[in-house]
């Protein structure tokens, strides 16, 4: 049975510590989405990973530090734009690819030769890392290629029994996942949009990220193209394109910031227009939607700066081979 509780309480944090020590999985908090877990040098355990998920075998996971000190213990080589965003943006939702240690099991970077690194924005999320004393491999807690969970609800009805204990630290405060940047080239290199603009990282750096279709980076970020899927059809409506119900179907909306009416039901994502808010209320939105049966959601679409990249990034995902 899986145990929900709340990641506030040292005792808890503390089981869950030993939980991960043991070999075991734990879901976890985390400022973008919740996490599933496992402890990073123990591949028996991240195997589980694997299969609790059914993800499979050659999507790489994302290993949590406690702190930036600890990049040592994966990593084999840090430079120094690594460090510069290091600084910047961690604890936060930003993950770095960069040359991993050979001691790592295979089994976290899918036999790559880097590995991603983040350092969560979430004080429970750092607090079990650093009493379990290990960095933890975590992808986000969700059944491969569903919409990732922002609240400890949301795993435990998603995941069930395969995870044997979930801290919940509320709803995820940011709501889409860390964006991904590879150190790997120079430039650098976009590999996922998320939870930092994209504009403030090429600010620090001085320089402008190559964005890497999806389609080009099969090996890497799961990003297989339909990822993200609700089991609902998905269409996102073009820029300008009024929302409305084709007649005799059941239709929602999934709206920006107003509620029109016809639908069968709406989402607003943002009465304050602004994607931040959308972000931290996308992936219970569409799970609200997913679940009312309905026969379509029509989406509106967000001007694609700072956070709306990643807020089209997952909408598009969501609407891949959906030929409605
Ligand atoms: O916000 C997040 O990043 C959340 C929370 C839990 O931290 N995690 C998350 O993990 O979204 P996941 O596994 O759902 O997505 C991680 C992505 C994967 O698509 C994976 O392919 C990519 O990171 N990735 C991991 N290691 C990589 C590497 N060495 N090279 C390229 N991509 C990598
Ligand atoms: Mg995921």
């Amino acid at each position: 049975m899986t145990r929900l509780l709340p990641a506030s309480d040292p005792a808890a944090l503390a089981e869950a510590a030993r939980v991960l020590r043991a070999g075991g999985l734990v879901a976890f908090p985390t400022e973008t989405v919740y996490g599933l877990g496992a402890a990073a040098f123990d591949a028996t355990a991240v195997v589980r990973i694997f299969e609790a998920k059914r993800r499979p075998a050659f999507d790489p996971l994302i290993v949590h530090l406690a702190g930036a000190g600890e990049l040592r213990r994966v990593v084999a080589a840090v430079p120094l734009a690594a460090e510069r965003l290091a600084e910047r943006f961690w604890p936060g939702p930003l993950t770095l690819v960069l040359p991993r240690l050979e001691s790592l099991p295979d089994i976290v970077t899918s036999g790559l030769p880097s590995v991603g690194v983040r350092v969560p924005d979430h004080p429970a999320a750092r607090a079990l890392i650093a009493a379990a004393g290990t960095p933890v491999a975590a992808p986000s807690a969700n059944p491969f290629g569903y919409v990732s969970p922002t609240t400890a609800a949301h795993v435990a009805e998603l995941l069930g029994d395969a995870v044997e204990l979930v801290l919940d630290g509320g709803p995820c405060r940011v709501g889409v996942e860390s964006t991904i940047v590879s150190l790997l080239e120079d430039p650098p290199a976009l590999l996922r949009p998320g939870g930092v603009p994209r504009e403030e990282v090429e600010e620090l750096l001085g320089c402008r990220l190559r964005v890497v279709p999806s389609s080009d980076r099969p090996q890497a970020p799961g990003q297989l193209t339909k990822h993200y899927a609700t089991r609902t059809p998905l269409r996102l409506l073009e820029a300008g394109e009024a929302a409305s119900a084709p007649a005799g179907r059941r239709v929602g909306l999934l709206a920006r910031e107003r509620a029109e009416t016809g639908f069968a039901a709406v989402e607003v994502l943002a009465p304050d227009g602004q994607p931040r808010t959308a972000a931290a209320r996308l992936f219970a939105a569409l799970r609200h939607l997913d679940g009312l049966g309905l026969d379509l959601i029509l989406a509106e679409p967000w001007p694609e700066e700072g956070l709306g990249l990643a807020l089209m990034d997952r909408l598009r995902r969501c609407a891949a081979g959906r030929d409605d």
